[in-house]
């Protein structure tokens, strides 16, 4: 096969991006050019289990639950159409964008409304996603499973698919969920005291929206970009041949691709965060993706306030019982937070390959994290309280707070703490991306699949927007309120802060954040 067909035969998995400039494909099932997304329709499937999904209109063509894909560069100009019984707002995680088009929970568009959203697309390639951010009903509506993915290309992309020589179909991007199944069906939200506390756990894992789910690939290297969509598990993901763990590559994180590959055998991945992994099944038939047993450290104990939103009132559930105050369901029905659980497999097909393409030594022009040298220190700490519940700075959020407060282009060093008692916090910021400085105080099992530099995790190598921190430890995150320059937008503009354990987000974990 010549270049040009490997660079077809990625481009055929992916369902675009490699395209020729000014032509856009997305022949793939279920792949959807970004641009070509007319509006995007947030709809209720199913009213007994409170089902929900994305519609994407292409003037004429309808693709439900569509995987967006684009080129940096592109525009996105669409109609969000609320047709829930509840506000909602559709947020793109990990893109620079406008207050007004980020989608955090600010202005929600209520039920049976609508709201055009426009913007150009910044970033660099990676895997980012959307999901609804309105205050109080995100973890609801995320669980019933509204998590968009939006694979985004460029240049460095594109290169390392050539490099990896991609059959078609070697190329997969999944979000991973959980929710509880009794009897074949999935239960509706209905979350009691200790989901609200530890977050919402499911028994069985959704890849794609699939139990059980499988994808045949071709011998070779295989490209997957995978998202913890979970509302509250982390997962520790690995690849199992039987009892033997397969060795991958790291190759990016939220914000794209790393500098070079990571050689793994396993890899911590939270709620919101995104990992780009090659894998090389090798005379193997199949690899069976898992979470892998780990302790979570949950070590805080009681029970979290009850989400009083004056809007949850307001409005009825998707379906089930009201928040906090449900029945939660049998223990059967939801494995442990760290314990082990499987996610989908790969079966491979066809004639094994005789050998795979070396990775390229090199995938993008990304430094190594540094601090600059004037930036200044902001200190936080993260906190549980029986009266006032998840705490940022022991203070509540209120959504009209100032918050924290700079200037568009500062570089700042941020130094959160979590407590010790306490349990893992997956802080995500919008609009902006940080890179992880140091850890300090981590738990020996994670410390010991630290690979970088100030006990950082392989994981911590890239640029991100979403970091874990285990009790008692303390991250330094070197942050860049830098945008570009061609930028659209000016004028002052709130982001968020927040932990992504979305019953903790919905029990108001979160700050905002003003750049001027
Ligand atoms: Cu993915 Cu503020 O969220
Ligand atoms: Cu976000
Ligand atoms: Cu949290």
């Amino acid at each position: 096969m010549n270049r040009r067909r490997f660079l077809a035969a990625g481009l055929a998995s992916l369902g675009a991006g490699c395209a020729p400039a000014g032509t856009r494909t997305a022949s793939a099932p279920g792949r959807v050019a970004l641009a070509d997304v007319r509006r995007l329709v947030v709809e209720r499937a199913d009213p007994i289990a409170g089902r929900c999904r994305y519609v994407a209109d292409l003037g004429g063509q309808q693709v439900a639950q569509p995987i967006l894909v684009a080129r940096r560069g592109e525009v996105f100009d669409a109609v969000i159409d609320n047709r829930l019984p509840q506000p909602t707002t559709v947020h793109f995680h990990g893109l620079t964008l406008s207050e007004a088009q980020d989608g955090a929970g600010f202005a929600p568009i209520p039920p049976g409304e609508s709201k055009r959203v426009r913007f150009e697309l910044l970033n660099r390639s990676g895997l980012y996603w959307f999901h609804p951010h309105p205050m109080g009903f995100t973890a609801e509506q995320v669980h019933a499973g509204l998590a968009g993915l939006l694979v985004v290309s460029d240049e460095e992309d594109q290169a390392l698919d050539v490099a990896l020589a991609l059959a078609p179909g070697n190329r997969l991007a999944l979000a991973i969920a959980d929710v509880r199944v009794t009897a074949g069906a999935i239960r509706a939200y209905a979350p009691d005291a200790d989901d609200c506390l530890h977050g919402w756990l499911g028994n069985r894992a959704l890849a794609n929206g699939r139990l059980d789910a499988r994808w045949e690939v071709a011998p070779g290297w295989v490209r997957l970009q995978i998202l913890n969509a979970c509302n509250a598990r982390g997962l520790l993901l690995a690849f199992r041949d039987g009892e033997a763990l397969v060795p991958f590559h790291l190759l990016g994180t939220d914000g794209g691709l790393l500098a070079a590959p990571q050689a793994l055998e396993r890899v911590f991945l939270y709620s919101g965060e995104r990992v780009d992994i090659a894998i090389a099944p090798g005379g193997r038939p199949a690899l069976d993706a898992v979470s892998l047993e780990f302790d979570p450290r949950h070590h805080a104990l009681g029970a979290p306030p009850s989400h009083r939103h004056p809007q949850r009132e307001r409005y009825a559930p998707l379906a089930g019982e009201s928040v906090c105050a449900g029945t939660g369901g049998a223990a059967a029905d939801r494995v442990p937070d760290g314990a082990e659980l499987p996610l989908f497999a790969l079966r491979v097909q066809g004639k094994p390959a005789s050998g795979v393409p070396p990775l390229p030594p090199r995938l993008s022009a990304l430094a190594d994290a540094a601090a600059a040298p004037d930036a200044t220190t902001r200190r936080m700490r993260l906190d549980f309280d029986e009266r006032s519940g998840f705490l940022i700075d022991a203070t509540p959020y209120q959504p009209d707070e100032t918050g924290f407060e700079l200037q568009r282009g500062a570089r700042e060093v941020w130094e959160i703490k979590n407590s010790p008692i306490s349990m893992p916090h997956a802080m995500h910021l919008h609009g902006f991306r940080f890179r992880v400085l140091r850890r300090q105080g981590t738990y020996g099992a994670a410390r010991a699949l630290a690979t970088g530099s100030g006990g950082r995790l392989a994981t911590d190598l890239g640029l991100k927007d979403t970091v874990v921190l285990w009790p008692n430890e303390t991250v330094w995150l070197g942050v860049d309120f830098t945008l570009p320059a061609q930028t659209p937008f000016g004028g002052a503009q709130r982001y968020m802060f927040h932990c992504h354990n979305l019953e903790h987000e919905d029990g108001m974990m979160m700050r905002n954040v003003r750049v001027l």
